[in-house]
């Protein structure tokens, strides 16, 4: 008898088949990096490095590992990368922990404003090992106020400047931000999670000339599966608490294993080898470059039907809008979106009145739908049935019949894998 588990995960597939997913740091990973991971790499300890391993049996798993840091480095014309962290906040772990000493100041950018939970929240292992100090956002324009960060950073003279967001829908200068970093003594990090995928297409600026690590997720716009990546343009030598310099590479790579990890994940490894040889094929540009196209229609959209959209319109794959003027919280939009199957998160917007779990905004996000075949056209779509289901938060019968509109609309577009259920591979 085919055990339960395998039930609710051909229900996943299907509500992910049936549904508008708008969540800005999802996507659709493509069979082939799913089957890479459910393969039988899931089976192998590999601690260590390619030809450096503490186990036995490791000359295919050194292969593919091989194979995913070249790939990476070509992407993104890395010198060094690290392919083994389990998700970007354990990439984020590893690199601070390579960087700073117990009690040393970070300067981040503030979480309410965009930044991530990993870059010094008190609630994350960030914020309670080291000092930190935020930086945020133009109360005016909503945008990063490089002035500010100078500012703070003179003062507060941190030993890290982290940057990078969860939702900031602008891009970054990341020369400037060096500039800051070298002014004042720090490393500059900078968390690409969001905009990997942009940025490995070469339609937003680049980091790896300017910051000393970069660190990423691999599943949102690089379509991937979950995991991290921790990449470096420059492999400098840096002092270290002995006195003697070390290579910033070998730090790093000490500082993820045994810092905070044990065996590497192969299967996802080979997962993210895949993903990055799909990320390398000219298609892949063409779909970041339509990633930002639909974000840019669906602002625009938005914007004409009356929503107030955060820095007025989006550089890269996301959209924040500021519910406000519309009398509704981000949380009751997001269940009356969910109703009309549109899948978005509340999001905190900057400066926001409301609590985090009730949150003024919502963040909207192109990429899966993307991935489905989503053009402008059906973006203008998209931005009529969030404006139909907002205006109708009240009445069930309406959300329910848009949930079937939406449904029926989704049959010509079908998910990587509509036909293959994931519960027959049991
Ligand atoms: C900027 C940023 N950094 C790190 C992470 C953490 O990644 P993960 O959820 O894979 O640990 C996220 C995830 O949302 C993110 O947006």
């Amino acid at each position: 008898m085919q055990d339960i588990v395998f039930q609710w995960i051909e229900a996943e597939r299907r509500r992910q088949e049936e549904g508008l997913e708008l969540i800005a740091s999802e996507n659709y990973a493509s069979p082939s990096v799913l089957a890479a991971l459910g393969s039988v790499l899931n089976n192998k300890y590999a601690e260590g490095l390619p030809g450096k391993r503490y186990y036995g049996g490791c000359e295919f798993v050194d292969e593919v590992e091989r194979v995913a840091q070249e790939r990476l480095k070509q992407l993104f014309g890395a010198v060094w990368v690290n392919v083994q962290p389990h998700s970007g906040a354990q990439a984020n772990a590893a690199v601070l922990l390579t960087l700073l000493q117990l009690g040393d100041k970070m300067l981040s950018f503030e979480l309410a404003h965009g930044g991530h939970l990993t870059h010094g929240s008190p609630l994350n292992s960030s914020g309670k090992l080291y000092t930190i100090r935020h930086y945020g956002v133009r109360p005016d324009t909503y945008r990063l106020d490089y002035d500010q960060i100078r500012d703070i950073a003179r003062e507060f003279r941190p030993k890290v400047l982290m940057t990078g967001a969860s939702s900031y829908p602008r891009d970054w200068d990341w020369a400037t931000l060096r500039r800051i970093a070298d002014e004042v003594g720090a490393y500059l990090v900078a968390d690409i999670a969001h905009p990997a995928g942009l940025i490995a297409s070469d339609l937003l600026n680049d980091p790896l000339p300017h910051v000393h690590v970069v660190t990423s997720t691999t599943h949102k716009t690089l379509r991937g599966p979950r995991g991290g990546i921790i990449m470096i343009g420059k492999d400098l030598e840096v002092p270290t608490a002995s006195g003697k310099p070390r290579k910033l590479s070998a730090l790093l790579e000490s500082g993820l294993f045994p810092g905070i990890q044990g065996g590497p994940h192969m299967h996802s490894i080979a997962a993210k080898a895949v993903a990055f040889g799909e990320a390398l094929q000219p298609s892949f540009r063409s779909y970041s470059q339509q990633v930002i196209r639909n974000a840019q229609t669906l602002a625009r959209e938005l914007q004409g039907l009356g929503y107030t959209v955060l820095t007025g319109g989006t550089d890269n794959h996301i959209v924040l809008i500021d519910l406000r003027n519309k009398g509704i919280t981000g949380k009751a939009a997001e269940q009356g979106l969910e109703k009309a199957g549109i899948t978005v998160n509340k999001n905190l917007i900057p400066y926001d009145p409301q609590p985090p779990l009730v949150s003024s905004g919502i963040r909207l996000g192109t990429p899966a739908l993307t991935t489905r075949g989503f053009t402008e056209a059906e973006f203008q779509q998209v931005a009529r049935w969030i404006d139909q289901a907002l205006s109708h938060l009240s009445d069930e019968a309406y959300l329910l019949r848009l949930k079937e509109e939406i449904r029926e609309f989704l049959k010509a577009y079908p998910l990587p894998y509509a036909s293959v259920s994931v519960a027959t591979l049991s």
